[in-house]
Formats: structure tokens, C-alpha cells, sequence
């Protein structure tokens, strides 16, 4: 069984039947040629379809032109940061980068203290935290604004009731899964999310258009958003959303992806971790033996440590190679592994060294008004 929600997704996910459930178009040859255009250059995320599917991006793209679009995304703090987190908001930054716009970063602590078993003094602990990754993804802190649920309350709670009002129990039902035993906080919760999608808007004191990045399991929040805040005044908020990096283990017998199962990287883990992880972990597509292997080549398509290279290899022309060396037998398992706990180490050794001063830098990107 295939599970998508915000809170739970688990089961092998055939992305063409979710694209066509939850209603997203995919990202395609014009939208693509249209993105070309307004970036300059497509990131690996589009060339590779790990960003595929869209709402009105093209939409967003026009009020780009005009001056009047921002972005918004955001991070549940209920624990550490995982590559599959940062994969967005590398993104996010890429596209804060190439479009120049204002991004507003939502932190939902209340979210992750109504929906997990978690006391609020840990999920401030982990909003810390959280925020520390992802200044040190180098976001511009003049372009970039953090919205805390908890802290901003103020400022959100006048938005949120406004779409709460809007928004009724069997929506949320069918929406979500809820049924009567959830509590009554994660009822309204839905109305909390939807608020940065046009507060910029209350706050510019103009009528904005707004770009989401995210994963897929976030599209049922913002298809609640999209209906209710056009009755307010807003525009529907558009989105650009991506597929999961695969767990560790992710991989099932019948050699599909997995999402969300096996173990994880995290952004503060250190060497050691990480090649331990991926060397015990990580799926393989090799074969069992060094002589089999040779003859008959390794499986790339179902290999994981692979797969995450075509996340995390920038390089078309390396990734290729990489490909070809493993099925033609030349590469080992071992070796490939290596290549990417190499990436992967290269990439956190930078970002711990600035997660060091991130702390200085939280009051700079907390939202004043
Ligand atoms: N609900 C998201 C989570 O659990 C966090 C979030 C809030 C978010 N606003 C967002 C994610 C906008 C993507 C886009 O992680």
C-alpha cells in the first residue's frame, strides 16, 4: 500500500498516478524551455525530473516578469535535517538566486508539537536547530525572511482565521485522512500553512503571486490553500514540486524506489557516519561477486548509492561515466559507494564549517515588522 501525506509516506510510489490524483501537471517541454528563459539555465533537479510536476508555474512565471512574485517554503522541526530535506531548500536557494526573489520561510514548531509525540521544549529545541541548517545552506539573509509559527503568532493568527473560517471539517477529512480522534489542533493546523502563501501580500500592501518549492506530500495543504484563498482576494499559490530521495535502504524486491524507509543522512553527521551508513546501508545493484560483477555488470537503476548521485552529481558528463563504468562491470559496488560518500563528505564538511556562525545570524532572518 502507497501512503502520500504530509505526516506519513510510506509503500513504492508510481509518481504518474500521484501526479494524476492530487491534480499536478507535469513539468513539461515548454514549461521547461519557459524556465530556461527566466533562470538562465536549468538546475540538475529539472534536467533529471527530480522537480517534475508543477501548479501554475507558468503563471508565476509571467508575474515574475512583472515584478510581483515571491517564494515561500518552510521545515517541520521535530528533528535533525536530512539530505532529503536539504535537496529542497538547495533548490529553493538556486531559484531565490536566479529569479532574485523574496523568500519567506515558514517554521511550523506548532505543527510538529500537535501531530508528534513530542514535548514543546523538544520542538523548540529542534526549530534551533533546524534554523542553524538551513542559514548554513546560505541563504541571503536580506532576500530571505523566517516566519515561526509560535513567535509570529501576531502577525499569523489574524491571516489564519481568515482561512480557517473558510475551511470545513470535511474538507480536512478528506484532505488529510483525519477522521474524529485527531485532535483539535490539528484540524486548524492546514489554516497556519496556508497563511505565507499571501501574507507578503497583506504586508506589501499588494496583491502577489507566490512560488512554493516543495516535496510532493506537501500538494494536499497548498490544493486547501489554493480553493480558499482566492475567496479571500489572493491569488492561488503556485508550486514546483519534487520526488523523494530514496532512503538508504529504499528498495524493494520488486526493485522499486522506496520513499521514506531505510536510514537517513544528516546534515551533522560526521565522515565516519556517513561511510558507515552508506557502506552498510546503501542498496546495492552490484552483483554478489567481484567475478560476476565484472561479467555481467551492476544495475544502476535500482542501486541506491547511484540514485543519490543523480541527486547530488552536479555534472552530466560524470554522471554518465559513473553510470556506464558500474553497468559495464568496470566499476564495483564498493567503489561506487566511495564515490559518493566522497560527494557527500565534501558537501557537509563545507556546510558544518558554516553552520558554526550560524547562530549569530538567526535574529538577521527572523521576520520583523
Ligand atoms: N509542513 C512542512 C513539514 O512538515 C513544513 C512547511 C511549512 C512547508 N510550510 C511549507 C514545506 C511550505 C514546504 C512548503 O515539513
Amino acid at each position: 500500500m502507497t501512503t502520500i501525506t504530509p505526516w506519513e509516506v510510506k509503500g513504492n510510489i508510481n509518481y504518474d498516478k500521484v501526479m494524476s490524483e492530487f491534480g499536478v501537471q507535469k513539468i513539461d517541454k515548454a514549461l521547461e524551455e519557459k524556465l530556461l528563459l527566466h533562470c538562465g539555465e536549468l538546475h540538475h533537479f529539472l534536467r533529471r525530473g527530480i522537480f517534475f510536476a508543477q501548479r501554475d508555474l507558468g503563471f508565476a512565471l509571467d508575474q515574475h516578469k512583472k515584478g510581483n512574485l515571491f517564494l515561500y517554503t518552510g521545515c517541520g522541526p521535530s528533528g535533525p535535517i536530512h539530505m532529503g530535506h536539504a535537496m529542497v531548500w538547495m533548490f529553493t536557494k538556486w531559484l531565490q538566486d536566479k529569479l532574485d526573489l523574496e523568500l519567506w520561510f515558514q517554521f511550523t514548531d506548532d505543527e510538529k508539537f500537535m501531530f508528534k509525540d513530542q514535548s514543546y521544549g523538544d520542538i523548540q529545541k529542534w526549530l534551533h536547530e533546524n534554523m542553524l541548517d538551513i542559514i548554513a545552506l546560505g541563504f541571503d539573509p536580506k532576500h530571505t525572511h523566517f516566519l515561526v509559527d509560535t513567535l509570529h503568532a501576531g502577525l499569523m493568527y489574524p491571516e489564519a482565521i481568515k482561512v480557517a473560517k473558510k475551511v470545513t471539517f470535511s474538507t480536512v477529512k478528506s484532505a488529510f485522512g483525519f477522521n474524529n480522534e485527531n485532535n483539535i489542533g490539528t484540524i486548524f493546523f492546514t489554516s497556519m500553512q496556508a497563511v505565507p502563501a499571501f501574507l507578503p501580500s497583506v504586508i506589501h500592501k499588494k496583491k502577489m503571486a507566490c512560488l512554493i518549492p516543495h516535496a510532493i506530500d506537501q500538494d494536499p495543504h497548498f490544493r486547501v490553500t489554493r480553493d480558499v484563498v482566492e475567496k479571500i482576494g489572493y491569488y492561488k499559490p503556485a508550486s514546483i514540486q519534487c520526488r523523494f530521495l530514496p532512503g538508504l535502504g529504499g528498495i524493494s524486491s520488486d526493485g522499486k524506489m522506496s520513499s521514506s524507509e531505510g536510514t537517513a543522512i544528516y546534515l551533522t553527521d560526521t565522515p565516519k557516519d556517513v561511510a558507515k551508513k552508506i557502506n552498510k546501508y546503501a542498496f546495492s545493484g552490484g552483483k554478489d561477486t567481484v567475478e560476476e560483477h565484472r561479467k555481467h555488470g551492476g544495475n544502476p537503476d535500482i542501486d541506491v548509492s547511484y540514485q543519490w548521485l543523480t541527486f547530488f552529481e552536479e555534472e552530466d558528463e560524470k554522471l554518465k561515466e559513473i553510470y556506464d563504468e558500474y553497468k559495464s562491470g568496470r566499476l564495483l559496488s564498493g567503489e561506487l559507494k566511495k564515490i559518493l560518500i566522497d560527494k557527500l563528505n565534501t558537501f557537509l564538511a563545507e556546510h558544518q564549517k558554516r553552520r558554526k556562525t550560524s547562530d549569530s545570524m538567526i535574529k538577521k532572518f527572523l521576520y520583523k515588522s
